[in-house]
């Protein structure tokens, strides 16, 4: 069945087929805006941090035009320049034969270039490739694809969600305590998937957390809703039903608070007061969440509000590398960032209890993928399809939204734009 936002079903094929990794790696990965970092982990001039693009290693490095994404190999034999996760240099110099390249990937040496490749080689148009890149709000987008749409073409109706949350306070958000990453078991879609929408698995997945009150106790009853758009972008949220318990959720120190109200879209202010958890997906692999404190249970001392966001990138069809930053407002004061950075790994880190049940699932759908039988069932995305709707959220922005807090739709919009792709209808 095929409803507005997309197929109900999937092969389970496109879960664990290595063919089926080869071919994402281009059309997915290889031809649409991929994150690869935010310009808070480069603040200066030679500043660098290894990435992957999809299946390519890359450097975001600073040079002296600003941010640059480059693959990072070798123009001679495809060495990787760069070995190190992070650093500050002026160039790269390979460790196979000695070619030296620039921070912004020009070629800027040969060991004996006259004498043994002769006067007429030139190093213009040998260095390494540079990716086209884009950046939103401090996020670094970078593509492959010289001719596809521009950033903002590409992010749609999702733009205005995206400044609601990271264009919200008047000196920008950054990265706060580096990068966490971590490799772990599950195709990398599941784990998509599940941050694009997924409300139906908390009470269950996330069940001993609720009953034994390591969350608090939830300030009210709470609503929630799904918005996506055509690209595969999506996000939940969830809502506190009674706007007078509290008022406003949202858990900054009061002057910056202030200070973001003043200058916020008054649609962008509705958006964010009340809402509990705000989580989602930026299509294919940019994943975020942000909470705020409204939890009172005993353990909730110290509560601020957070905002983490993760990249996933895979390494074969049965794993993925995961991603995981915490943004602070630049402003706030270093004990609240300390504070932010210590409850996001707290509740959604690497190690966390969150993490933990939802990184068991996705290895027991990882284990239960078959060979036969279990290969030719299908997953499913039926939730919420055909029911009707009840929530009314109380504000007004773009994107197709889905008022009820049980639905799949955000997961039926990703298969919907991730078959395009790799059937190349898009
Ligand atoms: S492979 Fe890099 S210099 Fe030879
Ligand atoms: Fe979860």
């Amino acid at each position: 069945m095929t409803t507005i936002d997309g197929p109900t079903e999937i092969p389970r094929t496109y879960y664990r087929d290595g063919r089926v990794l080869d071919e994402e790696l281009h059309r997915v990965f290889g031809a649409n805006w991929i994150f690869v970092g935010h310009e808070s982990e480069v603040p200066a001039p030679g500043d660098y941090v290894t990435r992957r693009l999809g299946g390519d290693p890359v450097i975001l490095a600073r040079a002296e035009e600003g941010v640059q994404v480059m693959l990072n190999s070798c123009t001679h034999r495809g060495t990787q320049v760069c070995k190190a996760s992070y650093g500050n240099t002026t160039t790269f110099r390979c460790g196979y034969h000695g070619w030296v390249f620039g921070n912004d990937g020009t070629l800027r040496g040969v060991p004996g270039r006259r004498a043994l490749y002769g006067p007429d080689f030139d190093l213009a148009g040998r260095g390494l490739r540079r990716a086209r890149v884009q950046t939103l709000h401090g996020f670094v987008f970078a593509t492959w694809r010289d001719d596809g749409p521009s950033l903002e073409d590409y992010l749609g109706d999702f733009r205005w969600y995206l400044d609601a949350l990271f264009d919200f306070f008047p000196g920008g958000m950054e990265v706060h305590a580096g990068v966490h990453r971590v490799d772990v078991r599950g195709n990398w879609k599941i784990h998509a998937e599940n941050f694009s929408g997924d409300g139906y698995h908390l009470r269950v997945a996330h069940r001993t957390m609720f009953e034994l009150g390591v969350m608090g106790t939830q300030a009210g009853a709470v609503e929630g809703f799904a918005v996506n758009e055509p690209h595969g972008h999506a996000l939940r949220s969830q809502y506190l039903i009674d706007a007078q318990v509290p008022d406003s959720v949202f858990g900054y120190e009061e002057d910056l608070l202030e200070a973001a109200l003043k200058r916020a879209d008054p649609q962008h202010r509705k958006f964010r007061e009340r809402a509990t958890v705000i989580h989602g997906l930026v299509f294919p692999n940019l994943l975020f969440i942000t909470t705020a404190p409204v939890s009172y249970g005993d353990d909730a001392q110290g509560q601020t509000a957070f905002t983490q966001i993760r990249a996933l990138t895979p390494i074969d069809q049965h794993t993925h590398e995961v991603a995981y930053w915490n943004l602070v407002p630049r402003d706030a004061s270093d004990t609240w960032k300390s504070r932010s950075y210590l409850f996001a790994t707290r509740q959604h880190g690497a190690s966390s209890f969150f993490e933990a049940d939802d990184l068991e699932n996705f290895r027991r759908i990882d284990a239960a993928l078959g060979t036969v039988a279990g290969a030719q069932a299908p997953y499913t995305y039926e939730l919420g399809a055909g029911v009707s709707t009840r929530y009314t959220p109380p504000w007004q922005g773009p994107g197709r939204l889905v008022p009820q807090d049980f639905t799949e739709a955000n997961q039926r919009n990703f298969v919907s734009r991730y078959l395009d792709l790799m059937e190349g209808t898009r």
